[in-house]
Formats: C-alpha cells, structure tokens, sequence
C-alpha cells in the first residue's frame, strides 16, 4: 500500500517534551491570565519565535514561565494530548522536568504529577490515549540540580513515572556528569534514555550508553558519523528515538530526505519516529508520518512494523503494553 493512509495508523511516540509540547496560543492564554508579557517569543503569525538551538532552548524556558501550578500543568496534558489524539497516537510519553514543575521540590513535585495524571486519565477516557512519563534533568543547570530531579524520579517511580532522559545543551559538560542520577533512577527500577548525537557527535552517543546505561538514545542519529558505532547500536538492540522533523527545523539536516533516519533503519538500527517539540517545529506525528512517506516512500507497512518496535521499546508496563498490542493488531486486521 503506498497511499496516504498514514492518518488513521494507531501510533506511539517515545519522545515529547510536555512543555515543548504546548500550543502556543495555550501559553499566551496562560501568560494572559496571569498579566505576564512574554510576547517577544512570538512572531507576528503567533508561532514561537528562535534563530537557533540554543534559542530555542531559551524561548521555551521563556514559555515555561507561565505554567506556574498544578492546574496549568493538567491544562497543558490536555492541550497536548488532544494534538496527539488528532494524528492517531495511541500512546506517548513524555519528558516532564522537575526544574519546572515545583523547582524540583519532592512535595511540589508529587502535586505536580497527581495534577499531570488526573488529565491523563481523562484523555484516556475520552480520547483513547495513553500517557507515561519520563523525569528530564535539564542537562545546562548542571548535574548538582540533575541529582535533585533524580531523587523526584526515584521518590515518584512506578507504573506511571517509568523512566528517566536527560535533554536540553548536549554541548555543556559531559553526560559522565549525570552518572549518579542515572545510577540512583536505575536503583529505583526506571529505564534510562538520554539526549545525545544530535548536537553533539558519536563520541557522545557512546557516552549515552557506556557512561549512563540507557537501552534508548534520544535522537542518536549522529551515529551515522561513524558506522563502527551504527554496527554496535544495531547488535546491541540500542533504540534511537528519532525526530527527523526537529532536526531539519533546527537547521541540523537540510531536509528530510538528507536525513540519516533510513539509513540508520537500513544498517539494522531500531529506529522510532517522534515529533519533540511540535509546534516549535511546526509539526505534528501525522506531518512526521507523511513526509517520512515521501521522501523514502516508507508505506502502512513499514509504519506498522515500526509502532510495534516503538511499542517493544516503550517504557511501559506488560499489562499496558498488551492493551496496545491489541489495537495496533486490530488496525492491522
Ligand atoms: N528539550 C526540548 N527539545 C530538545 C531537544 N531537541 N534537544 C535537547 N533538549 C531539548
Ligand atoms: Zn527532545
């Protein structure tokens, strides 16, 4: 099959930043309500507005400064996982951070995610998407504060909190850093993944898996810089959480089709698709799922090869992943 039905796939996505997530006209809201201007992250379209990365890393710790409370951050699960819903995502998970949901206060903290949950189970109800959540230190506030966020993801680990990445400057300091924090969430039973290979270069990539365990990389796609390590990813079973929208947006390809996404898949990497941070990136999984189509005419059955793999590779529980399973089969059906 090679028409457009990518639509109505049942999909799963291992990598969104709650945050990063937000519909920009749901934080101008915010910001309204609660009289703060930070109108200058916007341009005259009302998208967010960034020149590069690290802009763009800025312009969404800017954001974040209208999501002040619980009840903001159940606004923003909603907000969010109704876009997913609309592009066929069965299940996500989500990068939530500490450092913004309570200063990385344990007590705050628990509210937060109570807060966070309540949504979730809604939107499940409603709209039939599942929701886990991954603790994201922030890696440029530096590996002291990593290890405060660290004992919030032990304290909070379970069948809803399963694991623990790390994102933001993959170019300050070194992930060895965050050692302790990734030691201490494995302690306390959450899967580890990490942001690396995306600004930074294969040596990095190495460092996600040797220096931190992870069994999953965030983005990870500059290991195609060296194919000794595509190899060692591939025997390993090493997942790459990739975002081939994100990456063009942030100018690090050119377009989709210069994209190592394929590549990797055709040297035996597992490979997953996801959207990051997607109305930055003016994307959504659906715009994912089409251009992935057209510029390597992947077709309904690689997509669904591929839900089962990001399925296998979720950090969620048997029971859930089993529920899943089901509808990805009866979509197959
Ligand atoms: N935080 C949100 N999006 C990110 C990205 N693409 N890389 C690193 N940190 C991030
Ligand atoms: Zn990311």
């Amino acid at each position: 099959m090679s028409y457009l039905s990518h639509t109505n796939r049942p999909k799963l996505e291992l990598h969104l930043h709650l945050e990063g997530a937000a519909p920009p006209a749901f934080i101008r809201g915010l910001a309204r309500e609660k009289h703060l201007d930070i109108s200058g992250i916007f341009d005259a379209d009302g998208h967010y507005k960034y020149t590069d990365f690290w802009d763009f890393l800025r312009v969404y710790e800017a954001a974040t400064a209208a999501l002040k409370t619980p009840q903001d951050y159940h606004r923003l699960t909603l907000a969010v996982l109704e876009e997913s819903a609309k592009s066929g995502v069965i299940y996500t998970e989500a990068f939530i951070s500490p450092d913004f949901c309570g200063g990385r206060d344990v007590t705050a903290w628990r509210e937060y995610l109570h807060a966070i949950r309540e949504a979730a189970d809604i939107a499940q109800a409603t709209m039939g998407i599942t929701l886990r959540g991954i603790v994201t230190p922030i890696r440029h506030f530096g590996p002291e504060k990593a290890r405060e966020t660290a004992l919030c993801a032990a304290e909070t680990a379970g069948d809803w909190i399963v694991g623990l990445g790390i994102g933001g400057d993959e170019k300050s300091g070194h992930l060895s850093d965050f050692k302790w924090s990734f030691d201490c969430a494995q302690e306390a039973g959450l899967h580890l993944t990490a942001h690396a290979g995306e600004w930074g270069g294969p040596d990095s990539v190495r460092s996600a898996m040797n220096d931190l365990n992870v069994t999953r990389i965030g983005h990870g796609v500059r290991a195609i810089e060296d194919l000794a390590l595509v190899d060692e990813l591939a025997e390993k079973g090493v997942v790459l959480e990739a975002c081939p929208g994100s990456n063009v947006a942030l100018g690090l390809y050119l377009s989709i089709r210069k994209h190592p996404i394929n590549d990797l898949y055709k040297r035996g990497v597992k490979v997953t698709v996801s959207t990051d941070d997607p109305p930055f990136f003016h994307t959504t999984m659906q715009k994912e799922y089409e251009n992935l189509h057209a510029a390597f005419d992947w077709d309904d059955a690689f997509f669904d090869q591929m839900a089962k793999a990001a399925l296998d590779a979720a950090f969620c529980d048997a029971d859930t992943k089993t529920r899943l399973d089901k509808i990805l089969e009866q979509a197959n059906a």
